[in-house]
């Protein structure tokens, strides 16, 4: 079994640079959701001017009440305004958190598509990365950043704009007090970055044992009944009580640098407050502020900071999703760059019969050194021509590389020296969707999805008729599946024993009518019975086509018009039978 890489350790080199309050990447992101965005903070701007006009008519009913001895009669007016205000004011938070979540649900459906996207167009370049990771980046990492978009964005522009507002209005009546506000307002935001800059390394740490987490538990789900049978499972299970462990040592690690930033966030706004209304105290006492606006200010004051401190207790959230969504700029940046590499790929040219199809020229391969595992050459030297046309075997040890040299030529990897040519182009100047159109390829392991033997099959031509699907089938010699078409079978072929899942990968391949035909393995741990099948098939399989088949059986092996062996990575003999 493959082990699944420990780590991606170039992310976390890559992701060197700091925790920013805002990140432009991720704000570029927002486009289809600016909108959105614009509308949330509009409607926060309105309920800030909904907080200042509450204020000021709130302190004209004291002051008339307690001052003014009015009578409450004629205050009616004014107590018909201030409910007006708080209901506007009720209503327009409404809007704001309704607005605030299309915003982040857009952001979301995008991100996760182009994700999605991304992600099978570096599996079809041959990358992947763990699966556990990949899930949890498009599932709770996407998630995560509902706090980010619909909390903590909208929460930071209304901390910068009600101070202003509130400024801008206080400033009319009591210019003190302003120059306190300006004075202690932006420490909200140095302890915001003092902060975040010590809690980022926690947050990235947490995210990263999260993700080994989840590549754990895929692993061990995947692999239960060998585990079980091996009595590994306590093993396994105790590496992830590990990692759960360690994860909740670092949840309750952030959490308390959260407690202890709201705490200290609280603090810097309470201090903030009384320190405008001790001011403001002492002036209207010595009689150099009136009542009324000093009421006003005073109403307003916590307002003025809230925002900010509730930015501030919403950053470590935040972070979360801007953790997650590092992940996925490493994915999207790899995406674009293939992308635009992908530009100017030709077409595979036309290749008549006898032609060279495929060249290898002194091919080496080694397969990326990752985590304590080092880079070995795999393939060595391969030089390997196959007309269009021809029917090659490949065979060799188990080890020798041929799988690799399979997924050479389908252009999962490139060569680490020499070259492959299809059609007489270099094929990393093909255009790899149309290279492989023309492949059909039927992996050792067999793939096969939840869904019926239908849906597999069609897998090879999602446009196929049933009719099509069902002649495949007749072609590879399964004409008993025809009848359980629809049958519904399970994750990795549940339901079909593996005989019945090789001829469904086969009866796959076959249905595009394939150039060229790629079998690793084909009959290899199935019974004899559908080997013989399977033999009794080949000729009308292989009829018109280029096949390179991986066996070992004699039985396929007799039917190629060229045997090569490979051992080692090399050649070491080719012998032609002199069929054509
Ligand atoms: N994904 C991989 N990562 C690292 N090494 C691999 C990977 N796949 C195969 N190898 C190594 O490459 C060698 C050749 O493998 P493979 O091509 O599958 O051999 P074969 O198909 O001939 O049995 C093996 O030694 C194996 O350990
Ligand atoms: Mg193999």
């Amino acid at each position: 079994m493959r082990r699944s890489r420990p780590l991606p350790t170039e992310r976390e080199e890559t992701a060197t640079d700091g925790a920013k309050p805002i990140d432009r990447r991720l704000f570029a992101l927002a486009e289809g959701a600016r909108r959105y965005l614009w509308v949330t903070v509009g409607f926060g701007l309105a309920s800030a001017a909904a907080v200042i006009v509450g204020a000021v008519v709130l302190a004209g009913i004291i002051n008339d009440v307690f001052l003014g001895d009015a009578a409450p009669r004629s205050l009616t007016g004014a107590f018909v305004a201030l409910g007006v205000v708080y209901l506007a004011r009720g209503a327009l938070e409404w809007g704001r958190s309704v607005s605030a979540h299309h915003a982040s649900a857009t952001v979301k459906r995008s991100l996760r598509e182009r994700v999605m996207r991304a992600v099978l167009a570096q599996t079809a370049r041959g990358r992947s990365a763990g699966s556990g990771d990949l899930a949890l980046t498009a599932s709770t990492g996407i998630d995560s950043l509902d706090a980010y978009f619909s909390h903590y964005l909208p929460q930071l522009v209304l901390g910068a704009l009600v101070p202003l507002f509130a400024v801008v209005w206080i400033a009319t009546v009591d210019p003190v007090s302003v120059v306190i506000i300006v004075l202690t307002v932006p420490l909200i935001p140095v302890f915001m970055w003092l902060i975040g800059t010590y809690a980022d390394r926690a947050t990235r740490s947490r995210w990263l044992t999260m993700r080994r987490l989840g590549d754990g538990l895929i692993e061990t789900l995947r692999g239960l009944l060998t585990l079980e049978v091996y009595r590994a499972g306590g093993e396994r299970l105790d590496r992830v009580r590990r990692l759960s462990d360690e994860y909740r040592r670092q949840t309750m690690a952030t959490l308390r640098v959260a407690f202890l930033s709201a705490f200290v966030l609280e603090l810097v706004a309470t201090i903030s407050v009384a320190v405008i209304a001790v001011a403001i105290g002492l002036r209207v006492v010595q009689g150099s502020l009136d009542f009324e606006p000093a009421m006003a200010i005073l109403i307003l004051a916590p307002e003025v900071y809230a925002p900010m401190r509730k930015a501030g207790s919403e950053f470590h959230a935040a972070m979360d999703g801007m953790e997650a969504a590092r992940s996925m700029f490493a994915v999207l940046e790899v995406a674009d760059a293939d992308e635009r590499e992908a530009a100017d790929r030709l077409p595979v040219p036309e290749t008549p019969v006898g032609a060279p199809l495929v060249t290898l020229s002194d091919v080496s391969f080694a397969y990326p050194a990752s985590g304590d595992a080092r880079s070995v050459p795999v393939l060595d030297g391969i030089d390997l021509s196959v007309d269009r046309g021809e029917h090659v075997a490949l065979i060799g040890p188990s080890g020798a590389g041929k799988s690799t040299l399979i997924r050479l030529i389908l252009g999962f990897g490139r060569p680490t020296g020499g070259t492959v040519d299809v059609g007489g182009v270099p094929l990393e100047r093909v255009d790899a969707a149309s290279w492989r159109s023309m492949i059909g390829w039927v992996r050792q392991e067999p793939f096969l999805i939840a869904g019926t033997v239908l849906d597999n099959v069609r897998l090879g031509q999602p446009d196929s008729t049933t009719d099509e699907v069902a002649a495949a089938l007749r072609l590879v010699g399964a004409e008993d599946l025809i009848p359980r078409l629809t049958e519904t079978i399970g994750e990795q072929g549940r339901g079909l024993s593996h005989g019945q899942r090789r001829m469904v990968t086969l009866a796959r391949a076959i249905l595009p009518d394939p150039v060229l035909l790629l079998l690793d393995e084909p009959t290899a741990g199935i019974d004899s019975d559908t080997q013989l099948r399977i033999a009794a098939a080949f000729d009308r399989i292989a009829r018109g086509r280029t096949v390179i088949t991986v066996a070992h059986q004699r039985i396929l092996v007799d039917l190629a018009d060229r045997v090569v062996t490979i051992d080692g990575g090399r050649i070491v003999t080719s012998s032609g039978r002199g069929r054509r």
